[in-house]
């Protein structure tokens, strides 16, 4: 059990209503899996995304989102979501309707549609920057990993405290020409590298899954989807470190807007989500996490889901049949 006490304003929205909102955004999703068109299968999500949440009884507002106001027409940083605005509970949501847009446009797998919801405040307001991140499954002694160490000697601490050789880990990396440093020290150790080609909320989720064989995730890539996955880590346990990458001095404008004051900062899963907060993820394409969406012969489309809470660390997979269009 987690020593994370349960929010009451949590209560009062049902976990399992998250799963409806990310269930009609992968439906929307998956009917352009393959399509070629990233931007389409997006709006889809979005729309469909945006369309569920206004259905809740909540006072929420969208902290990590599609954009900023000004470039994004929905689902943007600090639009209010819920159907009880000024009375309902006051929530946060990160949201990522389509997490893996190219991955959809070419039918590739671990597309997901995710969000996570807190109290007001409890997540942090990543600006659309990138994050180098860190990440290990549950079970390892706090402090196993650590960003300030080389990728060489991360490998060597999680082999051992797992009790095995460096060469007999597993990391999972995205599949970047940024990372062919990191790739090349991972080699130099014989550590097996699974390179991803999008999709780092799954890619980090997978370390806490042994059936996957990935021990460690590795690599930068976008501060919004690290906030998401450290939610879920959150809910069932595991290590994650973030540090917010800068590539000029726009991107640094950005984090001081939403309230970052020390840029180098290393981050903890505390940090980045802290509190009670609900993880929900539903599979678009099929995936090391969740099946995806599928239209059977007999017109039913199934879905599957998971929805966790970090207070309780309850862990629930929801296998839906939508009998009529959504
Ligand atoms: P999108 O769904 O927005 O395309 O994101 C996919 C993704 O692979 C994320 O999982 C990852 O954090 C980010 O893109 C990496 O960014 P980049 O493609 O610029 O390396």
């Amino acid at each position: 059990m987690s020593s994370t006490p349960a929010s009451h304003i949590l209560d009062r929205v049902l976990v399992l209503e998250m799963v409806r909102v990310t269930e009609a955004a992968a439906i929307h999703a998956a009917r352009l899996v393959g399509r070629g068109d990233e931007k389409a299968a997006d709006a889809a999500a979005v729309e469909a995304m945006r369309a569920a949440l206004n259905e809740l009884y909540m006072d929420g507002t969208v902290v990590i989102g599609e954009g900023e106001r000004d470039e994004a027409p929905m689902l943007y940083i600090g639009e209010k979501v819920g159907a009880a605005q000024g009375k309902g509970p006051k929530i946060d949501i990160a949201l990522d309707p389509l997490e893996g847009t190219t991955i959809t446009a070419k039918a590739g797998p671990n597309a997901l549609a995710v969000l996570a919801i807190a109290e007001e405040g409890c997540l942090l307001n990543a600006p659309d920057v990138y994050m180098d991140k860190l990440a290990v499954g549950p079970g390892y002694p706090e402090g196993v990993i650590d960003l300030a160490r080389s990728p060489a000697a991360n490998v060597e601490a999680v082999a051992k405290a797992k009790g095995v050789r460096p060469d007999e880990i597993i990391v999972c990396v995205l599949d970047r020409p940024r990372h062919a440093d990191l790739i090349a020290e991972l080699r130099k150790i014989g550590c097996g590298i699974q390179l991803i080609p999008d999709g780092d909320v799954a890619g980090v989720i997978a370390t806490t899954n042994e059936d996957t064989g990935i021990d460690i995730y590795m690599g930068s890539g976008g501060a919004p989807e690290g906030v998401l996955a450290a939610a879920a880590l959150r809910c069932v346990g595991g290590q994650f470190k973030g540090r917010l990458l800068f590539r000029n001095e726009d991107e640094k404008a950005r984090a001081r807007k939403w309230g970052i004051s020390d840029l180098n900062r290393i981050y903890d899963l505390q940090d980045l989500a802290k509190g009670d907060c609900i993880f929900a993820a539903t599979g678009v394409t099929d995936g090391s996490l969740l099946a995806g969406v599928k239209h059977r012969k007999d017109g039913v489309m199934t879905t599957e889901s998971v929805v966790m809470r970090a207070s309780s660390r309850t862990v629930r997979w929801v296998k839906g049949e939508h009998r009529r269009e959504r």
